[in-house]
């Protein structure tokens, strides 16, 4: 790990910032990216701090200019990104019904459109290093769609499909790709799911965002195609498919119950 390279978006909150963390302490060189800049200096600060490298590098990923910018500043500071780890995305709770345009156009931009973008953008610094590894965070909800996330579950669907098939084309060039799938993490993504200070859908028990970073940490040590933290949801993905009547009226009546309790909390017809 000591002295590699490591582009993690998504940075300044949750699993990003805590996998810049633990990767940092590893010996890694991390360039932290997202939108708030402040969040990014300061955890930048904290590394530098400890003895590590970092570098804060502020990008909408929702802009193909910021994308570009990104990529050209790394490789003009520190030369051709040898491991990028596309973990930035977030969801929203609502029907498809109700969920407006632009939040759906945001959501796949962000989730699997930059995504493949910076792919794109780092594959020829790779290919000249003649080594790398992709990790893209996707989730349990890219395995088994459960209402109200089922727009941000078709986002992230395409994010383990899209490894899939990357993995199997980089496979002959010496670059590693690995999926990895959360289950529910304590982070800020069911605030911003909700539009609430507080998320009215956590989930009890929900991981530890350090229980990701250490996941993606082993991956880059023993390269691995899919993870799925924790395994106890592989038996829930399995059923899934192989019983999907079952589930389906499973996540049905989670799914209304879960938008009822949402619409409670946001002080609407359900309350
Ligand atoms: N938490 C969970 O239960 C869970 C479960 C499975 C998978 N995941 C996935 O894990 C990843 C990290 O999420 P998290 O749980 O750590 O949530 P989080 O704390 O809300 O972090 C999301 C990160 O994405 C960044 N981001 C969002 N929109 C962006 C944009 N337009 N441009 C640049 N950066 C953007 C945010 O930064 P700024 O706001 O500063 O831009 C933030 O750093 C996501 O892909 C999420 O889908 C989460």
């Amino acid at each position: 790990m000591e002295g590699r390279m490591a582009l993690i978006t998504g940075a300044s909150s949750g699993i990003g910032a805590a996998t810049a963390r633990w990767l940092a302490r590893q010996g890694m060189r991390v360039v932290l990216t997202a939108r708030r800049q402040d969040r990014l200096e300061a955890l930048a600060q904290e590394i530098r701090a400890q003895g590590g490298a970092a570098l804060a590098i502020p990008a909408d990923l929702n802009h193909f200019s910021d994308r570009e910018a990104l990529v050209r500043r790394i490789e003009d500071t520190w030369g051709p990104v040898e491991v990028l780890i596309n973990n930035a995305g977030f969801g929203y709770y609502g029907t498809v019904e109700e969920t407006p345009w632009e939040v759906i156009e945001g959501m796949f931009t962000v989730n699997i459109l930059a995504m493949i973008h910076l792919v794109q953008l780092v594959l020829p610094g790779m290919r000249r290093l003649g080594r790398g590894h992709i990790i893209n965070v996707a989730s349990v909800a890219g395995y088994i769609s459960t209402p109200p996330l089922t727009v941000y579950s078709a986002t992230k669907f395409a994010v383990v499909g899209f490894s899939e098939g990357l993995r199997r084309e980089l496979e002959p060039h010496g670059i590693h790709v690995t999926v990895i799938s959360p289950g529910p993490v304590r982070t800020e993504f069911g605030q911003v799911a909700s539009g609430l200070a507080v998320d009215p859908g956590e989930v009890p028990g929900g991981l530890d965002p350090e229980a990701i970073a250490r996941a993606i940490a082993r991956a880059l040590r023993r390269p691995r195609r899919e993870i799925v933290v924790p395994a106890l949801y592989l038996p829930a993905i399995w059923i899934n498919r192989a019983l999907p009547g079952l589930v389906d009226w499973g996540a049905a009546r989670q799914g209304r119950a879960w938008l009822r309790h949402l619409e409670k909390a946001r002080g609407g017809k359900g309350a």
